[in-house]
């Protein structure tokens, strides 16, 4: 596998090695040689000498051994002439340590570096890194504090800052990591590449990154995928605010602010994103070290019927379901509860419970096979003996830990702090904080059901695309970067949306031969290369019920029109059937700057960018996900029907969905195609396009 020998190399050399302390060099060495690592350690300096007990060469060329990573931390003018000595050598991997390259504008010299790289065969991790530790090798050939201790946990981050901070919470929080890979500039390698690697490494068990920017969004979303069945990732990015660069072309585009979709294509790829550093940290130790839920069944035991019930609460929020078979449970916790208790679930055994008591509902519900997950919350009170306590909990954990998920929740005063911190030194998942408890098992559920999903069945649909990249050539060929109404409805017409029936009158009198062959009510709207934004420039009439009102519409669109835009050539004026009133929504897709093709849906209507009530999916998608799509919208219960109204053409929806999906990804010259409105009728009744606007990329060269 071609990450192997960067994760697991048999020899390292060290391109700027030091004898000097201070230097990155020296630190380099340093902890490679304190991490144990097995293979062999070449410092390279110009001086020669030792460097840590080391010979160090002068030149890689003298070394007679292979080696597989370079790690090159030299000053940024160097790097290249060292890369091309590498190549030389027969280098495999290159670690480039050095700033100074795209992250601070010269893009030239990174292009000649990874030019020269690829030349050779090698892969280069950076530049502007920390480096890279790898438990399999026992190597730590960053400059970070050292002293990383073995476990499964692996992180890929993109910021060296935190990267190297990371090593110290890993010390202080006890998790232990597998690998710890700074990604810096992702000149070449990138998450999607060291993700193949930790999906096989069977020390892993779960997978942090943290992400400022994507590159080669739509390979890092097929990876995750992949990677997301077999073992949990959690994502921290930064930029929440960020929007796409092509924000202003189009509903569609001002929707889809780069958070927006990162998180949607997240959630598609089965990836758990956290909110911080903490909660990210706090759910991969827990993913890494717990059992699978066997079921979805959990059951919460306390003594305070307050955290209980904000226990539930964040239960509800997070996806963990409560166990509620009341004869069972009143059976499970006959021996323990008190009069005044409660064995509804949450498992109320109130601040009356003794630490035997707790331990013995606790082990109650870890012992019986129809419950699943035990949440074990706990307040300090006068009548319990806390150190007693921690001992069950200790007990209980080291029994069950394989066989059944438990979160603990502890919370009071220096007593239980203290208890918290002895227990979770120890690696058993104690919080403070009750929601901090129950979202980690919420993400174990999320994590559990999506390594039970079986792979995506392929989707594939056949279009006309032949057909539609000649209209787009057509459009193109005449100097345009959208298609006109006729076009469009070219493209609606191979794509089998159903568009109200329209027709191009180019005078008057064809507008109302047409109004009457069509049928009233009508619309009418200009039709002009120079006008984009028709309403803005009053080139659309709406709901014309008569030839009178069709003559007035006519002429006061071109005045109008003429008006806004004195110069506009107006082909025409289209005049086209007035759609029945229903659902109003969008469907839109677009080549994301960062994951390439992805489809939205969401409520259309004027309101669709005040409500912001959509869903993105990386493109193409299948039906399933399409239904997802409108079922994952705040407003879906419009779209099953409310108070008496009739159910949705849902399944009308998803099919153009669906076929928007594939279009953006089989012809990516499209930059950003919607419908808007789609208006959905009542099921079995199906949709209708009123608008679809299509834009296209220009032509390279042109700006
Ligand atoms: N081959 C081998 N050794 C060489 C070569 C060469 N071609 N050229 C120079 N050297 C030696 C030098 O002689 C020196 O050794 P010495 O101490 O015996 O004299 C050593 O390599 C280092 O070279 P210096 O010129 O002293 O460079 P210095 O160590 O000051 O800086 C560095 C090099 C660290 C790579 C610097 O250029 C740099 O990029 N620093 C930033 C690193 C960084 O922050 N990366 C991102 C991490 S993530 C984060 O944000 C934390």
């Amino acid at each position: 596998m071609e990450m192997k020998l960067l994760f697991e190399p048999r020899a390292v050399a060290v391109i700027g090695a030091s004898a000097s302390p201070e230097k990155i060099g020296f630190r380099i060495v340093e902890n490679i040689l304190r991490s144990g690592y097995r293979g062999c350690v070449f410092p390279i300096n110009p001086r020669g000498g030792e460097i840590l007990k080391l010979p160090a060469y002068a030149d890689l060329a003298d070394i007679e051994e292979e080696i597989d990573v370079a790690v090159i931390a030299i000053p940024a003018e160097r790097v290249l002439s060292a890369v091309a000595a590498c190549g030389a050598k027969g280098v495999k991997h290159l670690v480039i340590i050095t700033s100074g390259f795209s992250e601070v504008g010269d893009l030239e010299t990174e292009r000649r570096i990874v030019q020269s790289a690829r030349e050779h065969g090698m892969r280069i991790l950076g530049p502007n890194i920390f480096g890279i530790y790898s438990a399999a090798s026992s190597l730590d050939a960053t400059f970070g504090p050292g002293g990383i201790a073995p476990g499964p946990v692996a992180i890929i981050t993109q910021s060296g800052a935190l990267g190297i901070a990371m090593i110290g919470k890993t010390a202080t929080e006890s998790v232990g990591l597998s690998a710890l890979v700074s990604v810096g500039n992702k000149a070449d390698i990138d998450e999607a590449d060291l993700l193949e690697y930790l999906a096989d490494d069977e020390r892993t068990r779960a997978i942090l990154m943290y992400i400022e920017g994507v590159k080669n969004g739509d390979r890092l979303a097929r990876t995750l995928s992949e990677v997301t069945r077999r073992k949990p990732v959690v994502v921290i990015k930064s930029g929440r605010s960020k929007r796409g660069s092509m924000a202003a072309a189009s509903h569609t585009g001002s929707l889809a602010g780069a958070d927006e979709v990162f998180d949607s294509v997240m959630r598609q790829c089965g990836v758990l994103r956290a909110e911080s550093v903490q909660e990210a940290f706090t759910w991969v130790r827990y993913l890494a070290t717990s059992p699978r839920p066997p079921g979805e069944e959990a059951v919460i035991v306390t003594n305070g019927g307050g955290i209980g019930v904000m226990a539930t609460d964040a239960c509800e929020k997070h996806g963990v379901r409560l166990y509620d078979d009341q004869p069972v449970l009143a059976e499970a916790f006959s021996d323990v509860m008190p009069d005044f208790g409660s064995s509804k679930n949450p498992v109320d055994l109130t601040g009356q419970a003794k630490a035997e008591d707790y331990g013995k509902a606790l082990t109650a519900v870890l012992k019986e096979d129809r419950m699943h997950a035990a949440l074990a919350l706990y307040c300090e009170t006068a009548l319990f003996d806390t150190e007693r306590f921690a001992g069950l909990l200790r007990e209980i954990y080291a029994s069950y830990r394989d066989r059944k998920p438990i979160v603990f929740s502890l919370f009071g005063g220096e007593r239980i702090e203290s208890a918290i911190r002895d227990l979770r030194g120890e690696g058993i998942p104690v919080f403070g904080d009750v929601y901090e408890a129950v979202s980690s098992l919420g993400a174990l559920y999320r994590a559990a059901r999506r390594e039970q999903e079986g792979p995506d069945a392929a989707v594939a649909l056949n279009l006309p695309i032949d057909e539609i990249h000649r209209v787009l050539a057509g459009a193109r060929a005449a100097g345009r970067t959208f298609l006109l109404a006729p076009e469009a409805a070219q493209v609606a017409a191979h794509l089998g949306l159903g568009m109200p029936r329209s027709v191009l009158a180019r005078s008057l009198d064809e507008a109302v031969r047409a109004a009457a062959d069509i049928g009233y009510p009508v619309v009418m709207k200009v039709v002009s290369k120079d006008i984009v934004h028709k309403s803005d420039a009053g080139g659309v009439a709406l709901d014309l019920e008569s030839e009178a009102e069709v003559i007035d519409a006519y002429q006061a669109i071109r005045r109008s029109c003429l008006a806004h835009v004195p110069d506009a050539v107006i082909d025409g004026i289209e005049v086209v059937e007035m759609v029945c009133p229903g659902v109003e929504t969008i469907v839109g897709a677009r080549q994301d700057p960062s994951f390439g093709p992805v489809v939205m849906f969401g409520l259309g209507g004027v309101y669709v960018e005040v409500m912001k009530d959509v869903a993105f999916r990386a493109a193409p998608v299948g039906r399933a996900t399409a239904r997802a799509m409108v079922s994952d919208l705040r407003s879906y219960p419009i779209l099953l029907g409310v108070r008496g109204e009739k159910r949705k053409d849902i399944d009308a929806v998803a099919d153009v969905v669906v076929k928007l999906s594939h279009l953006i990804d089989r012809c990516r010259e499209i930059a950003d195609i919607e419908v808007n409105p789609l208006v959905v009728y009542a099921h079995g009744e199906g949709t209708r396009a009123v608008d679809l606007r299509i834009l296209i990329k220009q032509p390279k060269g042109v700006s």
